[in-house]
């Protein structure tokens, strides 16, 4: 478990690791802190672990070398995760599987019936709005994620994501 306050020093620690390049680059920090938005209202209704969320947002695209096709950097994010084991992250084995997974297929995986699992990727998908790409629902894992996606907008529940004070 990462105390509110470990994950606040934790964030800024991955966001300040190298090989991610502007932090308003389409794939860094500003992504991630969405990502984090995005699964934190997901997962009061999907039934997700939200420390594993929480961390895949941190973790997922902490490992790009650039924004272009970038195959393997979900990987490398995880390897990046599980160096932290220990230290910063205190996950069982079998959640830690579950970030690992998702972090390593969040790009290649289509959907998944695991409710963490398939939040995370919900969650990363509901941002492609800031490329210019509308979400649709046959791309949710999460009928919650359907739900949004059909709206067009994640904005209507916003008010649910709680406080993000990072
Ligand atoms: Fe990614
Ligand atoms: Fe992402």
């Amino acid at each position: 478990m990462v105390s509110p306050t470990d994950f606040k020093t934790l964030w800024q620690m991955v966001c300040e690791a190298p090989n991610h390049r502007s932090p308003f680059s389409i794939h860094g920090p500003d992504h991630w802190q969405r990502v984090l938005r995005n699964g934190r209202i997901l997962a009061t209704r999907s039934g997700a672990n939200l420390e594993i969320v929480q961390l895949f947002a941190l973790f997922h695209d902490s490992k790009r070398l650039h924004d272009g096709w970038d195959p393997g950097h979900g990987k490398r994010g995880a390897e990046y995760a599980a160096t932290l084991r220990g230290t910063w992250l205190h996950l069982s084995d079998d959640d830690f599987e579950v970030l690992r997974y998702a972090c390593e297929w969040h790009t290649d995986g289509h959907h998944h019936d695991d409710p963490t699992i398939g939040t995370c990727w919900d969650a990363d998908r509901l941002d492609l709005i800031r490329c210019g790409t509308v979400p649709e629902a046959e791309y949710m894992s999460t009928a919650f994620g359907r739900e949004i996606a059909d709206h067009g907008s994640i904005d209507p529940w916003l008010h649910m994501a709680g406080e993000i004070s990072l």
